[in-house]
């Protein structure tokens, strides 16, 4: 039998596919009780500058999200992670936060957010909102009181202001370094324009860090989760929750690069365990909404056995896993990964988590060596994490292959972090481009008629990738996707659980879950035959199971090189 991608052809359908009738809105069990459904859900993220403009101004915003859920329907997520949406000067693409609880005009409005939730709920989409609490925008009416204030002055106490270093305060009160570059802290000016206090920022100077031993700090975001829970939303992807909680003496780290180290050092401002008693008051809040809402961590721990505590059965759900992010394509390395996440997650009762992508990193088929050999690893790379057990992540745009955009005009540039790349200027640009949705030319259905194109142009070669051109092309990226994504809701073995190794050649993972399902994944360059687990399900690439073959009496198949393939065992 040869089976070429994907074995069954998808249904025709429009690039805004219609829905089936038996869409329901999320809900307990009939029984009343929790489902869980957060423990293997699917979760698409939406970077909302980038995913559908719908009022034509080549910004994404809610409305557009809105027109285009059911496309998440039919590509077939349970849930949909929408990045920051809240009023903002945008130094950093929204994570710099002006207000909490309202929506910025360019998004759309408090009740284009109210359409969305119910339309999502109705079409049994669950809705998770970003929450940025260890900074805010330097534009927020607290960063202004807290200016105002005298030094040492309530306002000022819900940031963290020092005085400097050096006979005039004119050095910064320690080395910290700014995650985009340069020192940590910036002096302000005291109300009579006389050179005062430094402040925090770990990012951007325009996104002072909050300071979260201020009781008056804690109540506030306490209101901010209610405010959303009671709008409806079922979870929260947590920003930056591993860094709100910062060394009391603000001690020097004594090296400079620290970003280096990030990840994997225990550094003052990062990872300080007080921070678990924030998370703790969190989970009690959501326990107290129907419906299990839950909280996802951008947490950033130097161990996995770390990034475990964040998942506690008190603390919060899920924990993006980094760690399997930066794995490079190698069953080795992979291997490991995998099980050390799993092992840790466990210990606490938690899912792990998979993530390929996200607004922040290159996009993967661009790191696992860009092109045809990319794409196949993405392809494979995809079947791979979508068979583990747990809850997985997809980036927008990962589900049409889309690879990092490398030369993207330099004066449209907008990422503050674009100073530190590695070439000086694309930063995280490149994975932010508006989506191509249909058409022949930039922005690809991303507005409204065409008419404007996106804040970032796509690439001409984008045209060949659009969602409409993959729609009813089986083989195609969002082909594959359709159809894992289908078989991970039906198949029994998939979803939550465990899974067994089978020992297989170096470069290759052969895996089985119950019931009756394997998962064969080819990491190296070169083809590998293997036993034949099964029936093929589905497969990244061309795989030849020939009605016959032996090897020492087994049955054998030749895999070619960078190819998973999910089977039917039984
Ligand atoms: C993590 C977000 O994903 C990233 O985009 C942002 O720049 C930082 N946190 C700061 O909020
Ligand atoms: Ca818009």
């Amino acid at each position: 039998m040869t089976v070429t991608g994907p074995a069954r052809t998808l249904p025709a359908a429009p690039a805004q596919p219609t829905l089936p009738a038996s869409a329901t809105a999320p809900s307990a069990s009939s029984s009343g009780a929790p489902e869980g459904w957060w423990r293997d859900a699917v979760i698409y993220q939406v970077y909302i500058r980038s995913f559908a403009d719908g009022n034509g101004d080549g910004i994404g915003d809610l409305l557009g999200i809105r027109t285009r859920l059911p496309y998440l329907r039919a590509l077939g997520v349970d849930a949909v992670w929408i990045t920051p949406f809240y009023p903002s000067p945008m130094a950093d693409g929204g994570y710099d936060v002006a207000d909490y609880c309202a929506v910025d005009p360019q998004f759309g409005r408090l009740g284009d957010f109210d359409a969305l939730i119910a339309e999502a709920h109705e079409l049994g989409l669950r809705v998770i909102v970003d929450l940025v609490p260890n900074h805010s925008s330097d534009r927020h009416r607290w960063f202004a009181e807290a200016l105002a204030d005298a030094a040492g002055g309530p306002a000022r106490a819900r940031y963290i202001f020092r005085p400097g270093k050096g006979g005039d305060g004119q050095l910064p009160p320690n080395d910290w370094e700014s995650i985009f570059g340069g020192p940590a802290w910036t002096r302000t000016f005291d109300p009579d324009g006389a050179p005062g206090e430094w402040y925090l920022h770990l990012f951007d100077p325009a996104q002072p860090d909050l300071n979260w031993r201020d009781e008056g700090v804690r109540a506030q975001f306490e209101q901010i989760l209610r405010f959303w829970l009671d709008r409806g939303v079922d979870g929260f992807r947590v920003d930056v929750a591993h860094g709100m909680i910062k060394h009391p003496d603000l001690p020097d780290i004594g090296y400079s690069n620290q970003i280096t180290m990030l990840g994997s050092a225990v550094l003052p401002y990062f990872d300080q365990d007080e921070v678990h008693e924030i998370h703790r008051s969190w989970r009690a809040i959501l326990d107290s909404y129907p419906g299990e809402r839950i909280a996802v961590a951008e947490a950033w721990a130097p161990s996995l056995e770390r990034l475990a505590a964040y998942v506690r059965p008190d603390e919060l759900h899920q924990a993006f896993n980094f760690h399997y992010l930066n794995t490079p394509w190698e069953a080795g390395a992979l291997r490991e990964v995998i099980d050390l996440s799993l092992r840790t997650a466990g210990l606490v009762g938690a899912p792990s988590t998979w993530v390929l992508s996200n607004h922040d990193v290159q996009r993967h088929v661009t790191r696992y060596g860009g092109g045809e050999r990319g794409l196949r690893r993405a392809r494979a790379a995809a079947l791979l994490m979508l068979a583990l057990p747990g809850s997985a992540y997809v980036y927008q745009g990962e589900e049409l292959g889309l690879e990092e955009v490398l030369d993207l005009p330099v004066e449209l540039l907008q990422d503050p972090q674009r100073f530190r790349s590695a070439d000086g200027v694309s930063g995280r640009d490149g994975c932010r481009v508006p989506l191509p949705w249909s058409g022949t030319a930039s922005p690809f259905g991303f507005t409204p008629l065409n008419i404007v194109d996106g804040w970032l142009p796509a690439p001409a070669r984008w045209a060949a990738g659009t969602v409409e051109a993959q729609w009813q092309e089986p083989n195609s990226m969002l082909g594959l996707y359709r159809q894992a994504l289908r078989l991970r809701r039906e198949h029994p073995a998939l979803g939550d659980g465990a899974l067994d190794w089978t020992d297989s050649p170096t470069d290759t993972l052969v895996f089985t879950r119950e019931p009756g399902f394997a998962c064969t994944v080819i990491t190296g360059d070169v083809a590998v035959e293997l036993p034949i687990p099964g029936r093929v399900l589905l497969a990244s690439g061309p795989v030849h199971v020939p009605a016959e073959s032996t090897a020492g009496g087994e049955a054998v198949v030749v895999l070619p090189p960078d190819t998973a393939v999910w089977w039917a065992r039984g």
